[in-house]
């Protein structure tokens, strides 16, 4: 799977990219001094995990929403940031011994292994809380509404109805006795829940209403589901390298996913068609939509 985009839609995801990357690495700097006194290791952790990795499709996905609706780039950032923390969380627990046991991740060692099993607990809980801590901030929106509309979404799609939710379902799931909407649910949940929240929390700082959004639930639905196969596949047939992560683990652990389920050519043609809906689902939108639906085709064309 590499990247086939081409020309006008390939230089905007490229740029978007490379800017939400920058953007994102300087404000959880920012953020997140290392304070001298014996937090120290807590805050290095949490650095280590946030700066310098990931493909930051989260924070894009929601900036770019936002603008699309004409919020400003640095409020809508600062709750990308939020998302991308809770993301961070969600890998760094992900990793540990207790669930993936993995020793590598954005190509370099996990928390739990430059750090200690303890550390790496305790940087998934701190960033977990300074993502709602972010959130409520006035400086992410003057407006009252917005703020607690955004922690709303959030916490919903981090919890046992999102994230955690799916999460659980993916350690049940290792018996290897689910069918194919079982995944469905589970993948929706594991993964759909928080790339759906970026989104959301777009149109919310946007102060799209309800009615205004379901073009928007569809697009980021689709793209869940197929982020999620487009994960699989990278796991059934990634180069671990451009991965930065060790993969043919799904197998290996006896888990249901996509791939084990439909074989690698369906799901990849399952994973385009949905790109297509996802795509279909922007219609009505001109050119301010463009990277959300470059975004779309990066998602199952990436190598990583
Ligand atoms: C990986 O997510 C974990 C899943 C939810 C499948 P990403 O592919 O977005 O992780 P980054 O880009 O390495 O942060
Ligand atoms: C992790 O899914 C999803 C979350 C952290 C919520 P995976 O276990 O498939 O992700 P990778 O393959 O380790 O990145
Ligand atoms: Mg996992
Ligand atoms: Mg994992
Ligand atoms: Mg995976």
């Amino acid at each position: 799977m590499t990247v086939a985009l081409s020309g006008i839609a390939d230089d905007i995801l490229a740029e978007g990219l490379s800017q939400i990357a920058r953007e994102v690495d300087s404000l959880f700097d920012a953020l997140l001094p290392v304070p001298q006194d014996a937090r120290a290791r807590l805050i290095e952790a949490m650095r280590y995990a946030t700066i310098g990795g990931g493909k930051r499709i989260r924070p894009l996905l929601l900036v770019s929403t936002a603008e699309m609706y004409g919020v400003d780039r640095d409020s809508a950032l600062r709750a990308g940031v939020a998302i991308e923390a809770i993301h961070a969380y969600s890998l760094i627990h992900d990793d540990l011994p207790c669930m993936d046991d993995d020793a590598m991740r954005h190509g370099k060692p996990t928390v739990h292994c430059a750090f200690d099993e303890a550390t790496a607990v305790l940087a998934g809980d701190a960033l977990h809380a300074f993502a709602f801590e972010l959130l409520a901030d006035p400086a992410t929106s003057g407006d009252p509404f917005i703020r607690a509309e955004l922690v709303q979404a959030l916490g919903h799609a981090s919890g046992f109805q999102g994230m955690a939710g799916g999460q659980m379902m993916d350690i049940v799931a290792e018996d290897g006795k689910f069918d194919l909407p079982t995944v469905t649910r589970l993948q929706q949940l594991k993964t759909g829940a928080l790339l759906g929240a970026a989104v959301e929390m777009g149109a919310i700082m946007g102060h799209v209403p309800h009615e205004g959004r379901t073009h928007l639930r569809g697009y980021s639905r689709d793209i869940g589901l197929a982020f999620q196969i487009a994960d699989d596949l990278l796991d059934h047939e990634g180069d671990e390298a451009a991965a930065g992560k060790a993969l043919r683990k799904d197998a290996d652990a006896g888990k249901q996913t996509f791939v084990s389920l439909l074989g690698p050519e369906c799901a990849r043609e399952q994973a385009r068609l949905l790109v297509d809906q996802a795509i279909a689902h922007l219609a009505h939108h001109d050119s301010e939509a463009d990277l959300l639906r470059a975004l779309a085709r990066f998602i199952v064309e990436r190598d990583r």
